[in-house]
């Protein structure tokens, strides 16, 4: 039963025309795939695609790109999409552990939104703001680093602002309430349900 639903999955992702196959290919130049030089977004964890899919709409002239490492989840943006034609947006299933494989000096913006907390010590390794992972996004920036983070995960949020600094990026912008403090705010699946419980949500813009 598992194994059938990995399939259909699988199936309606290659299907999709927003789907980047072999993303490896367009390592150094994703510029071509988009065929225009407007800078790239990329969000990692995106998973059902809500707040990728609301910024290729609301910022045409800056591609987005979302990676997700499971294909179960990434099938519901592939869905999502189906009868939407925004040529600013593709998606990649992937494990950002092999980031380093895919893209080369062509990110302007990471965004990391509401990644998992592996809140046991021994599993740190697997947070998206781990020391091992900044090491690895170095090399997919363009010019300058620049990560913006959201989550509502208060421990999370403070070990990672702990790991960017002690790697070298600085605080350009930070809100310990981002739903007091900004407006018209592009929701992720996971944003939208914390926010309908009373979770505060927080956010941080650094920059290396
Ligand atoms: C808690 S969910 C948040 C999903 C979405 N960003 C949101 O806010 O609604 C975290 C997502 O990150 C994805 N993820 C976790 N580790 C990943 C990795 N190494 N590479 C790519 N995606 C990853 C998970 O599969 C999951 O879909």
């Amino acid at each position: 039963m598992r194994l059938k639903h990995i399939k259909d999955a699988e199936i309606d992702i290659l299907k999709s025309k927003y789907y980047i196959n072999n993303p490896e290919n367009y390592k150094g130049k994703f510029n071509s795939l988009f065929k225009n030089d407007n800078p790239i977004h990329l969000e990692i964890g995106m998973g059902k695609g809500n707040f990728i899919i609301g910024m290729a709409l609301k910022y045409p002239d800056i591609n987005f790109i979302g990676l997700e490492k499971f294909d179960s989840v990434l099938v519901k943006a592939t869905k999502k999409l189906e009868n939407l034609d925004i040529p600013n947006l593709r998606l990649i299933w992937y494990d950002a552990a092999n980031i380093d494989d895919i893209f080369d000096k062509e990110i302007d913006t990471l965004y990391l939104n509401f990644s998992d907390p592996w809140p046991k010590k021994r599993h740190a390794k697997r947070r998206l703001t781990h020391e091992s992972f900044l090491k690895k996004y170095e090399i997919i920036f363009k010019n300058s680093n620049n990560i913006i983070m959201k989550t509502d995960n208060r421990k999370l949020f403070e070990y990672s602002i702990k790991s960017f600094t002690d790697y070298g990026y600085k605080i350009e912008d930070i809100s310990l309430d981002l739903h007091q403090d900004e407006v018209d705010i592009i929701e992720t699946e996971y944003e939208h349900k914390f926010v309908e419980k009373g979770n505060t949500i927080y956010k941080v813009n650094v920059k290396k």
